[in-house]
């Protein structure tokens, strides 16, 4: 597509959007810059891609773009790689980083809207809501029953909180309401989970035998989440709901290894990024009875599904729709903007990753 030209003469910056953004944002950006959008749907062809990322001095990027050192090295003149997500592990930061490339994301404004849809991920599997649509709508319901399309009740259980980041932290919030108990594993906790040492120190604390700021239990708005060891976590846990990003110490967090140390009435939710789970350990608990049940947004080698998947009358499925609100998604896209005119104007972008 055509670079869109400001009125005046005066040189500005040239910014590629990947992919056409809502209109709040694209106006924005028109501000300051001159722009060419990629595509108005989908990806953005690689080969567009490497062609407009030659001459431009910002790109703003979704997740499904894979912002690699090919991308980065035809690109000279670029200051700053903006990503339309809190993800970003579809950029190669070291690369950035070796130019001076700012790398920037979408912190907070997708926060509640990823926190709602893992809740609603969290009771359309346990009461069964998807299944019950659909047994409803191939005309099978002839009258209330008693025992029709049991579910697994929430109060008094344990939600099971891996990666206590913004999102984590305010799906634990949620958890009052459902009078459901929170644990929770941390950064470090996930990273140093095979640690003796480390989870020696955090057990110790727990039981008071030591004291101190890392202790029990971390007050949130009147909530008390209980932090616990990585193994404790998903032994314990009624519901495990990930909240991690993609990195190579949280790729395939979830193994095979955990599966089997997870009750077999426990629930696994995904809103993070697909590969925290091996998909095919996946299926084979869910086939087997490992474990109960799972509510995905989320795959493994998105956007396609492994086949079992889709058969499996336990596990919910969404097509990545963590952040897919209209208002959350234009509040991303306008702080994408905001963080790539930052840049281009020599400010610090207001949420810089690297
Ligand atoms: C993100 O922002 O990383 C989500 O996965 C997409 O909204």
């Amino acid at each position: 597509m055509k670079i869109q030209r400001g009125a005046d003469k005066i040189l500005r910056p040239r910014v590629l959007v990947t992919r056409k953004l809502p209109d709040p944002a694209i106006n924005r950006l028109a501000e300051v810059c001159d722009y060419e959008i990629g595509t108005d749907q989908g990806v953005m062809a690689r080969s567009d891609l490497l062609e407009s990322a030659r001459n431009v001095d910002g790109l703003i990027s979704l997740l499904t773009d894979q912002i690699d050192r090919e991308i980065i090295s035809t690109a000279p003149r670029l200051k700053v790689i903006a990503n339309v997500a809190v993800g970003y592990n579809n950029i190669d930061l070291a690369a950035a980083h070796q130019r001076g490339i700012y790398v920037t994301n979408t912190p907070d404004v997708l926060t509640d809207a990823t926190a709602n849809l893992t809740w609603g991920l969290i009771l359309a599997v346990t009461r069964r809501i998807i299944e019950g649509d659909t047994f409803l709508r191939a005309g099978k319901f002839s009258g209330w029953d008693l025992d029709l399309l049991l579910g697994t009740g929430l109060t008094g259980k344990t939600l099971g909180i891996v990666g206590y980041g913004r999102i984590g932290r305010a799906v634990a919030r949620r958890a009052t309401g459902f009078g459901v108990t929170v644990v929770y594993c941390g950064r470090d906790d996930i990273a140093f989970r095979d640690d003796p040492q480390h989870n020696a120190h955090l057990l110790a604390r727990q039981t008071g035998a030591v004291t101190g700021a890392f202790n029990q239990s971390a007050r949130l708005d009147g909530l008390s989440a209980r932090r616990a060891t990585f193994n404790q976590l998903i032994e314990t846990a009624d519901i495990i709901s990930l909240h991690v990003p993609l990195a190579a110490a949280t790729h395939h967090l979830i193994d095979r290894l955990a599966l089997t140390r997870m009750k077999s009435t426990a629930y696994l939710i995904n809103t993070s990024r697909g590969p925290v789970i091996d998909e095919r350990a996946l299926i084979d608990a869910l086939n087997s009875g490992k474990i109960a049940g799972a509510g995905l947004d989320v795959y493994e080698y998105e956007p396609e599904i492994s086949a079992p998947l889709l058969t499996m009358n336990n596990v919910v499925l969404l097509p990545h729709l963590g952040s897919a609100t209209r208002e959350t998604r234009s509040a991303m896209a306008l702080l994408a903007v905001e963080n790539t005119i930052d840049a281009l104007s020599g400010r610090v972008p207001r949420s810089v990753v690297s």
